[in-house]
């Protein structure tokens, strides 16, 4: 042993063997002392060891091990942890709700990929984990990096604390240099409840569930915590690859469970839709002697080529969808149901409950739609719960799935009381008094209040200051609420006028309660900071009606700067004409998105708000995808016909990665026309106008896949 030799005299060997004896006696001192409640050494003895460890170090900086002790102590940053880009996004999944949704998907996949309906598409089949995600960066066998899912393009960097997960391998042999492995951190019951009764002891918190015991765990800053707790991972996914894992998923996944990640041994391979329906209904059936939560069942089509051809939407794979089990249901009594004015001045119902515990968790509101839902109708009109209507009283069956919000969805007639009268839906504004309306074909009843409605301003403005729009950091809805209530800010450019306003002078911001001269100073450098922002986070922020965020990154693109916007709004006021035309040519823009947009511009408060923001900001260009070396980046190419060796969606999506703009109709702005047989007016309208027009071969000709 060298702990009796003075660190200045130590020779590398001898520093390179003590520090690995020294990770080896403090990991157990700490398992020890954090998992077992059993401490073997004293707390001066353990200091004396982590100072020793920590000197011998500093002397010897390249030996520091990657599980070094000084690292797993302490070692998280004091505020949260670091973020991380995740190098490939981390996705999460479409759902199916029932056997049809689950043959609609297997149609929907084969009419994308122009597959026969009776040649097999072979599917595989898992549990779908109840817990969080966690990505694993390995380089050249070495775990270097773990990160939550977070936003999915940023998620917090664990590290530290997944190093001390048993089923985390921090080497790995027969693995690509780069290997992002993805999974599932969870928790299993018997865990779970001896975590909760050793919590209980120790007066410690609880958890309500596995899921949130795996979480509050995982995002530990200390990492000896997260080490004393019994989590668990199951690989089933991977992000960035130097080179591909196999042809196939399961061959994939197999692949991972030999490198050493626990994989799920109910994932099967599947050749029909009756396959898949089959292997859910088994685990659907073992799911309460698993021993941990799931909440359905994965398909995910087993050939990874032709995942890559399926490819993804914005936040979820094309080629796999989660089959949740049944939402858990629970009866309670239906004591109110009170009116929530929405950013757009939809009137929405939530009914409050008598609180009940629904899949373990205490619901006390659930929504009720809107006023065809409580009349028991859909939004078609058709008749539904048998046309029971619910009322102020009743029993209600309150169900909920996953995060889903909690509905109520149905009625107990038997209990109800004989004076039980039917519910009568405001019609007017319960926030501002004015009308309510309800359009034809709209299942909502609005407020037409507009910009004087209390409720819709505050709406807005949390819209404006969310995270796609404004994202002005210290400024989230509780901020903006009170500004709102107490009239510092009714409308976005308000918001930039606040240190103006409340900087100095009277009144100020930083002898407000919860305020200070820091805090203050920091809230205004935040505003001032987001006065330079993207074009597409402006028309997010708005908060147009049917413009959600997807649309906005569209429209920026498409016209580019914000003068280019806001006069095409104005052109296209009389909805007729080249402005509109063009609006229309916006592809994802229909005729609902570009009315309401129409009709924002055109309503002279709301046009004069969005003049008073925009001259408080410096709006940026958007910029054009450029694809390298791609012949059709930056153009805007219409398909119309019939193609016959991919589908219309397969091709606007592959001309979408090569950087080109697919619009649905020919305008002066299109740069190329792809007609398949029995193209029809567009041609003739391409024609006219002068504009290029080739077949499907010669579009593969173009990109580079005939
Ligand atoms: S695959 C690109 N497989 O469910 C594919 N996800 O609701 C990404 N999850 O974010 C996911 N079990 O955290 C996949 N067997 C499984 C899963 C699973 C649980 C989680 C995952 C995802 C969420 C989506």
């Amino acid at each position: 042993m060298t702990q009796d030799i003075a660190v200045s005299e130590l020779t590398e060997d001898q520093a390179r063997a003590e520090l690995a004896a020294l990770a080896e006696t403090l990991a157990a001192a700490n398992d020890a002392y954090h998992r077992d409640d059993a401490p073997e050494i004293s707390d001066a003895e353990y200091d004396a060891l982590k100072r020793r460890n920590a000197e011998i170090e500093a002397r010897f900086p390249s030996l520091k091990r990657p599980d070094s002790p000084s690292d797993q102590v302490g070692a998280a940053p004091a505020e949260g942890f670091s973020k991380v880009t995740h190098a490939v996004r981390m996705m999460s999944l479409g759902n199916a709700f029932d056997e049809t949704d689950v043959e609609d998907f297997d149609a929907s996949l084969r009419r994308y990929l122009n597959w026969p309906g009776d040649e097999p598409l072979a599917y595989t089949a898992e549990p779908k984990i109840d817990g969080l995600s966690l990505s694993l960066r390995y380089e050249n066998g070495k775990l270097v990096q773990a990160a939550t899912r977070g936003d999915g393009e940023m998620g917090e960097n664990v590290t530290a604390n997944a190093r001390t997960i048993d089923t985390i391998p921090t080497e790995i042999s027969g693995a690509p240099d780069v290997l992002e492995v993805r999974g599932e951190v969870y928790m299993r019951h018997d865990d779970f409840e001896a975590l909760n009764e050793s919590q209980q002891a120790k007066g410690g918190k609880t958890f309500a569930n596995p899921r949130n015991a795996a979480a509050g765990s995982l995002r530990q800053l200390n990492p000896e915590i997260t080490r004393a707790r019994p989590l668990a991972f199951f690989a089933y996914s991977w992000g960035e690859l130097s080179e591909p894992l196999a042809d196939t998923q399961m061959e994939a996944i197999n692949r991972l469970r030999d490198m050493g990640f626990q994989t799920n041994d109910l994932t099967r391979l599947c050749d029909t839709t009756q396959d898949m329906i089959a292997h859910y209904r088994a685990i659907e059936a073992q799911r309460a002697t698993l021993g941990y939560d799931i909440d359905g069942v994965v398909y995910k089509v087993n050939r990874l080529d032709l995942q890559a051809r399926l490819g993804f939407r914005s936040t979820t794979p094309r080629w796999a969808i989660a089959h949740k089990f049944p939402a858990e249901l629970a009866w309670t009594r239906l004591e109110a149901i009170d009116i929530q004015v929405g950013r757009t001045g939809a009137l929405s119902p939530v009914a409050r409950l008598t609180p009940v515990t629904v899949g373990g968790v205490v619901v006390s509101n659930a929504t009720l739609h809107n006023e065809d839902y409580i009349a028991g109708r859909d939004s078609k009109g058709e008749v539904i719960r048998d046309g029971k209507d619910i009322r102020i009283g009743d029993w209600v069956q309150v169900y909920r799935a996953g995060d889903v919000i909690p509905k109520v969805a149905d009625v107990d007639l038997s209990k109800r009381a004989d004076d039980a009268e039917p519910y009568a839906f405001p019609t007017t504004c319960p926030e501002c008094g004015s009308d309510a309306v309800r359009e034809e074909g709209d299942a909502v009843r609005r407020c037409t209040g507009g910009l004087i409605c209390p409720a819709q301003q505050i709406e807005k403005l949390k819209h404006f200051v969310s995270r796609a729009a404004f994202d002005i950091e210290g400024l989230g809805a509780k901020q903006v609420e009170q500004f709102a209530r107490d009239c510092w800010i009714a409308e976005p450019a308000d918001i930039f006028e606040l240190e103006a306003n409340y900087g100095s002078g009277l009144q100020q911001l930083k002898n407000r309660e919860g305020w200070g001269e820091k805090s203050a100073q920091k809230l205004f450098d935040a505003i001032n900071e987001r006065r330079k922002i993207p074009l597409a986070r402006v028309i997010f922020g708005l908060g147009i009606r049917h413009v959600g965020e997807q649309a906005s990154n569209l429209l920026a693109t498409h016209y580019g700067s914000w003068d280019a916007f806001i006069t095409a709004m104005q052109e296209a006021q009389g909805m007729d004409g080249p402005a509109w035309d063009d609006l229309l040519g916006v592809d994802g823009v229909g005729q609902v998105m570009a009315a309401s947009l129409i009709a924002a511009f055109g309503q002279e408060a709301e046009s004069a708000a969005i003049d008073r923001l925009a001259a408080k900001l410096s709006i940026q260009d958007a910029e054009k995808p450029q694809i390298e070396g791609s012949p059709v980046a930056g153009k805007t190419v219409v398909f119309t016909g019939t193609l016959e060796k991919m589908t219309r969606a397969e091709a606007k999506a592959r001309a979408e990665a090569l950087g080109a703009k697919v619009s649905g109709s020919v305008s002066s702005k299109t740069d190329l026309l792809v007609a398949g047989p029995g193209a029809g007016s567009k041609a003739k309208k391409a024609t006219e106008l002068g504009i290029e027009t080739i077949d499907e071969d010669g579009w593969l000709d173009l990109i580079g896949a005939s």
